[in-house]
């Protein structure tokens, strides 16, 4: 008789604690997967072992691999929050390469079940492209997020060399009422004083949290996905137009002009790329038929976010832990 149960998985996260990782973590156990953190701090949730790392030290416990199968490695120290001085550039970058690492090394000294890893990379990847459309194959950019995702790859990318299929998502600007960029822009919006960003006809590469959770989630239990894959919604926007659906969600005017590039430059130095870069890096074919969005649409994105407490699952509600 053909089983149709789906395979369980030992998943080992790396970054579990952070944004994309609190809510994965909670889809992997509803799945039945078993989830282990590699972490500075402790899990608060019970099903949940945590085994410690220090990536500036090189220090782990060898226990976090026992009876692993996947490794979804999204650690990195926050690219939006701090100035990049240069220890932070080195933070930001040694948080996502050296760690995976040392991750590898510790799979060279011990025997292991590891088959698969599957890493967080972003959009970033492509820089500021215009109207182009970004596909996987299309070239890196040469600024600092560009060169920052494509060490971050290659050294991921080092696992090839140890039997181990590997998947790498380039992230879009993941929305949540949680945190990350929709918690910066609605307080503005709601006010009434929203106004578009730059010229207004900059690429956003947008993603629900649950489609990055559900594309997660697929490449855990399909081992036929491997490589670089976009992850973003089908129906990108424009800055202008993305501005215009969050008003229009919140029934307030967009009737300010723009915010001007030179301001954002002056006020945020290099990482005003984050809103003034064109990146239409959209999701392909062969995803699209694997992976059916919950979230296709801007507007669908936005009334599932801030139509219930916690992105509009009510499955996510009793598990997730508030900040
Ligand atoms: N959110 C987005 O819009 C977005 C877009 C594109 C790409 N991404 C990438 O996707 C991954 C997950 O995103 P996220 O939003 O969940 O990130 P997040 O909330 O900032 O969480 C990242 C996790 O990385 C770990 N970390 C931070 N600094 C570290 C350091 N110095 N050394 C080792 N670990 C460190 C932390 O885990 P512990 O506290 O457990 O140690 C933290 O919870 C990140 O790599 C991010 O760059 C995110």
């Amino acid at each position: 008789m053909k089983n149709n149960h789906p395979q369980t998985h030992h998943v080992l996260l790396t970054g579990g604690n952070g944004l994309v990782g609190k809510s994965l973590t909670q889809a992997l156990l509803r799945e039945g997967h078993r989830v282990s953190h590699l972490s500075r701090t402790p899990s608060i949730i019970p099903e949940v072992t945590t085994y410690g790392w220090n990536v500036v030290d090189q220090q782990i416990d060898a226990r976090c691999l026992d009876g692993v199968d996947t490794i979804i490695h999204l650690a990195g120290a926050d690219i939006a929050e701090q100035t990049w001085t240069p220890a932070r550039k080195l933070e930001i970058s040694r948080s996502r390469t050296e760690s995976i690492r040392l991750l590898y090394r510790l799979m060279g000294q011990r025997p292991h079940a590891v088959k698969s890893v599957i890493s967080a990379s972003g959009i970033a990847f492509y820089g500021d492209r215009a109207d182009e459309i970004m596909t996987e194959q299309s070239p890196p950019s040469p600024d600092f997020l560009g060169t920052i995702c494509q060490e971050w790859e290659a050294a991921v990318g080092e696992g090839k060399a140890l039997g181990l299929r590997v998947v790498i998502f380039r992230t879009g600007v993941v929305l949540t009422k949680e945190g990350g960029a929709l918690a910066s822009l609605v307080p503005m919006i709601q006010s009434g004083f929203g106004a578009s960003i730059g010229s207004g006809r900059q690429w956003v590469p947008w993603i629900h949290l649950q489609d990055v959770v559900g594309l997660y989630v697929l490449a855990v239990r399909d081992p036929s996905l491997a490589g670089v894959v976009n992850q973003t919604a089908p129906g990108l926007l424009t800055n202008r137009q993305f501005m215009e659906a969050l008003a229009r969600h919140f029934n307030k005017p967009l009737w300010m002009p723009s915010i001007p590039a030179f301001m954002l430059k002056l006020m945020m130095g290099e990482r005003s790329a984050f809103v003034l870069n064109s990146t239409r890096a959209v999701p392909q074919e062969r995803l699209l038929q694997a992976y059916s969005y919950q979230f296709p649409t801007l507007d669908k994105a936005l009334s599932a976010i801030y139509a219930s407490p916690v992105d509009g699952s009510a499955t996510f509600a009793p598990f997730l832990p508030r900040m």
